[in-house]
């Protein structure tokens, strides 16, 4: 049994209902999943035996697999395993780990995958040890557009945001990986990430928000005008905000 101050650490990160449910809301709206996996399409061919770490709400574990295929996630997020129970429970041979990367579950896969968590920026050689022990293929993927990436519409906000220079986050990642973990690919693709609010000052408030969580500033004249800017009307009522973004897709095969 571990300390429960150990388990207490590596969950950390760990998201609330609320941002699951808004995240996987985005989702459903974005490019993310259908730009990622048609870029995988002539490398990666629909796994059997899949194993997706922060798996989030199931979209690319259905995305990537085949139909009876197993699928082992980890996701140590209740909101998500929720979600990911409703979307490839009854397609696929689900089983869910409620833990975190540090600690994968034992088994052979051939696909082991790992979208936008945590661990690239805490301890990627130790991730990369432990998916490679248990998975004959590995995909990353990776923020790679310059600028902040420290929430999913900081790209609208980068004047008001300390890390408004920053390099994208998979050279870093590459570096700190060294030329013995070289993938054996890196694929980039762009790609836009679209969330609903119920009105625009509820996106107001959300941004002012996040700005403030990251270290930023911004007057709330300031926010509303950038708002404004983005804010696009919804067909379903409220409005939606829209940020470019850019992924690495990080490939390493036996
Ligand atoms: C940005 S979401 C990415 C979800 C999905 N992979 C995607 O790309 O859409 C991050 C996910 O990592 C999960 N997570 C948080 N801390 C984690 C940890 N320590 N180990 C594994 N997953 C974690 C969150 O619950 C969330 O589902």
């Amino acid at each position: 049994m571990l300390p429960t101050v150990l388990t207490h650490l590596w969950r950390r990160n760990v998201w609330s209902d609320a941002d699951a449910g808004a995240y996987s809301a985005a989702l459903g709206r974005s490019t993310y999943v259908r730009s990622i996996a048609n870029a995988l399409a002539p490398y990666v061919r629909p796994s059997r035996a899949m194993l997706d770490i922060g798996a989030g709400d199931g979209r690319f574990a259905m995305a990537l697999t085949r139909r009876r295929a197993e699928v082992a996630t980890v996701e140590p997020c209740a909101a998500m395993r929720r979600r990911l129970v409703a979307r490839v429970g009854g397609a696929r041979r689900l089983r869910i780990y409620d833990t975190t990367w540090e600690q994968l579950p034992d088994g052979r896969f051939d696909l082991g995958f790992a979208a936008n968590i945590a661990a690239f920026k805490i301890d990627p050689a130790g991730l990369h040890a432990s998916m490679r022990a248990r998975c004959r293929r590995m995909v990353w993927v990776v923020p790679a557009q310059q600028g902040p990436s420290s929430f999913c519409l900081s790209g609208l906000a980068s004047a008001h945001l300390p890390d408004r220079t920053s390099a994208p986050l998979y050279l870093d990642l590459l570096r700190r990986l060294g030329p013995r973990r070289k993938p054996a690919r890196v694929l980039l693709r762009a790609w836009t990430f679209v969330r609903h609010f119920a009105s625009a000052t509820s996106a107001e408030v959300a941004m002012t928000g996040w700005i403030a969580a990251a270290g930023g500033t911004a007057s709330p004249g300031e926010v509303t005008k950038l708002v404004a800017e983005h804010a696009r009307p919804a067909a379903s009522g409220g409005v939606t905000l829209a940020c470019p973004k850019s992924s690495a897709i990080l490939v390493w095969d036996r």
